[in-house]
């Protein structure tokens, strides 16, 4: 299933994020070509903007997704609520599910296979992820402009930057969105930004594998530019 329902407001003023373009096609449908390049993959669900669900159907429809089976709901408010969302038009027999960010769109495949393998080798939870570049330290956040004091220094040889497409067994997905909203509607905790971290939340075990810096997602504009470079070697 493909979350594709953000506004990118960190790329900036434009169309929603799933549908501006690299290399003249839509982030969106770069997405699902990955996703259906790997024969793990029967059905891709997309979860579309709410007011770009028509826009996203016929783009789909336009564009060759190798015979797979694609179906495109609304999205939510956020991107929680737009992978529920999605998970409720994946039909109850399917025993497991990837999800990936519309904003990934240069995810090899090999990454899909090895965590479409992952969960069917038995994991509830699996992610690709790649070791961090840069040191990270924690700060006591502070207004803009005033320095911010550092609380510590994580030992970064065990962090790890976590990607998508993130793999369940769908009855566990299913379940800890579930929760989710149980919780939220009592006035608890907020959204999580990934998948893997509600599995987290409610006590399930979350694996790794790796990820590929290929996988990187675009967020702000210099993604984009180097998102473009990464299509034009590809296509060299
Ligand atoms: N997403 C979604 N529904 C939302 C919010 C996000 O389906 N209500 C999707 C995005 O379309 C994207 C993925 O979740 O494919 C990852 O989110 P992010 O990179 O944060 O995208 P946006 O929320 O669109 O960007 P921003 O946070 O900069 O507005
Ligand atoms: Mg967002």
């Amino acid at each position: 299933m493909v979350p594709a329902a953000g506004r990118g407001e960190r790329l900036g003023p434009g169309a929603p994020k799933a549908l501006r373009e690299l290399g003249g096609v839509p982030l969106l449908v770069h997405a699902v070509r990955a996703l259906a390049r790997s024969r793990a993959i029967g059905l891709v669900v997309v979860a579309a903007p709410p007011d770009g669900v028509a826009e996203v159907v016929a783009l789909l429809g336009s564009h060759g997704l190798d015979g797979k089976d694609v179906r495109v709901v609304a999205g939510g408010a956020t991107r929680q609520e737009s992978v529920r969302l999605g998970l409720a038009a994946i039909p109850e027999e399917v025993e497991a599910v990837l999800v990936h960010d519309a904003a990934r769109p240069l995810v090899p495949v090999e990454v899909v296979d090895a965590v479409a393998a992952a969960v069917r080798a038995g994991a509830d939870a699996v992610v690709p992820a790649v070791p961090l570049a840069d040191t990270v330290k924690r700060v006591e956040p502070q207004e803009p402009g005033v320095p911010e004091p550092v609380l510590e220094t994580p030992d970064r040889s065990a962090l790890r930057a976590v990607q998508t497409p993130q793999g369940f067994r769908r009855s566990v997905l299913h379940e800890v969105h579930e929760k989710a909203v149980a919780e939220e509607s009592a006035g608890g905790l907020p959204p999580v930004t990934d998948d893997a971290g509600l599995v987290e939340r409610f006590g399930g075990r979350v694996v790794v594998v790796p990820g590929h810096e290929e996988a990187f997602k675009v967020t702000r504009p210099l993604d984009l530019v180097l998102a473009e470079a990464v299509l034009a070697r590809r296509r060299a």
